[in-house]
């Protein structure tokens, strides 16, 4: 790799980025830090799962099929069917369905395998939010692409919109990274979303990577899939979608998620992890599929994420308004400069959060459209959470009407 894109690759890590904003700050207010900037869930994956890791001990000594097994393909196909409401006929389970040691391992691989620039008719262009899940543009970038930012703030709803990509990025673009539920925004995308962006990916033959790892952490009703797109459509050409354990069963160590889809592709990235990937291992497919296959615990852990937003409109709702996302775990706040906010709030607070500058990249008018905001994940216990919330108002309480009082008087001298 030349030295270009390593420091490319520098740019887009937030947590590169964070640890220097705050290296010499000392974590204040006498209180035990607490990490709010990393979505890692804090809670224990079901029993059930670690005990099918030991009841597969056996298998440590085998080296696993990049295929995996045929239960677990069986178990996540089921999944997709009951999630998405898919009739049997649009999944071969053998084909469109691979098991991944992570979703964020394939979601790099994904670019790898869709960037053909250098090639005869090759595509470079890899189109994604901005903000965005920093994976999207490091793989972009490594795997000799060029990412391509498209708004993704109030004035799209937060979701990049299908009918505003400039004809040239179409033209090049050989991979749009679309997340939904959105991190950081939290945003979720309709059917029609889907719609369109399946109908621009087969007009200009480029790759979607669905990024739906927040699916099953949402508010009110189910977020729809891009593969309930597809099956109006018969096909899932042109189409990958990835799911993860790590959100949905809180067991983001196991790295297991799988990817779906046109399959094509889905050998593709078979491929890929044939010479240079990890393989997920039979005891983890095991218990993986025993997650697949159950929803209790994906109830508990939706209704606990719940409870954490409760308390964050309890304490926060007075300085911001409704602050609950519509799907996954994160809050997504304007305080006006996040830097500064994320700054405070470890300096007074002794709360990470993650800048939300970090996860944006400057537009062609030099503006970030995340310099505005914090992203705060709200991964631990509502319990705990409660506190840190309180204390978090107390913080940004002050930045927020200090902001107001200074816009008030900027309205005021325009008069
Ligand atoms: C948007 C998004 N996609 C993918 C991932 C990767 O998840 P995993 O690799 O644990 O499946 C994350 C993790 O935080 C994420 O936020």
């Amino acid at each position: 790799m030349n030295q270009d894109r390593v420091e490319s690759l520098a740019q887009f890590h937030p947590f590169t980025r964070l640890n220097k904003l705050l290296e010499g700050v000392l974590p204040g207010g006498g209180n035990t830090p607490l990490l709010l900037s990393l979505g890692e869930p804090q809670f224990q994956p079901p029993a059930f799962a670690i005990e099918a890791i030991a009841n597969a001990k056996d298998a440590w000594s085998k080296y696993p099929p990049t295929a995996g097994t045929e239960a677990f393909r069986v178990a996540a196909k089921a999944w997709l069917g009951r999630r998405y409401h898919l009739e049997d006929k649009l999944i071969d389970a053998d084909r469109m369905i691979l098991p991944v040691s992570g979703t964020r391992e394939a979601l790099f691989h994904v670019a790898l395998s869709a960037v053909s620039r250098g090639l005869p008719n090759g595509k470079g262009r890899v189109l994604m939010g901005n903000p965005f899940y920093h994976t999207y543009a490091g793989a972009a970038v490594v795997a000799g692409g060029e990412p391509a930012f498209l708004p993704a703030g109030p004035e799209t709803g937060f979701l990049p919109d299908p009918d505003a990509v400039p004809a040239e990025l179409l033209r090049e673009a050989a991979l749009v990274y679309l997340c939904s539920p959105a991190n950081p925004q939290g945003a979720v995308a309709d059917r029609e979303f889907w719609r369109r962006w399946l109908a621009l990916a087969r007009s200009h033959d480029f790759v979607i990577a669905a990024d739906e790892c927040y699916a099953e952490i949402y508010s009110d009703a189910a977020p729809v899939g891009a593969l309930e797109a597809a099956q109006e459509s018969g096909s899932c050409d042109n189409l990958l979608v990835f799911h993860s354990l790590s959100k949905r069963s809180s067991a983001p160590g196991m790295r297991s998620g799988f990817v779906a889809g046109d399959a094509r592709h889905v050998a593709r990235i078979a491929q890929l992890i044939n010479y240079g990937g990890v393989a997920v291992p039979l005891p983890v497919l095991a218990a993986s599929t025993a997650l697949w296959s159950d929803e209790a615990h994906v109830a508990v852990n939706r209704a606990r994420y719940q409870a954490s937003f409760d308390l964050a409109d309890k304490h926060l709702g007075p300085i911001f308004g409704a602050v609950r996302p519509a799907g996954g775990f994160f809050l997504w706040l304007d305080v006006g400069d996040g830097e500064a906010a994320a700054s405070a709030l470890w300096r007074e607070a002794a709360i990470k959060v993650l800048p939300g500058g970090y996860m944006g990249r400057p537009d062609a008018s030099g503006n970030n459209p995340g310099a505005a905001f914090i992203r705060v994940a709200l991964v631990y216990e509502p319990a705990l959470l409660d506190g840190a919330l309180a204390r978090m108002a107390g913080v940004l309480g002050p930045i927020i009407q200090a902001r107001r009082a200074a816009g008030r008087t900027a309205a005021a001298g325009r008069r």
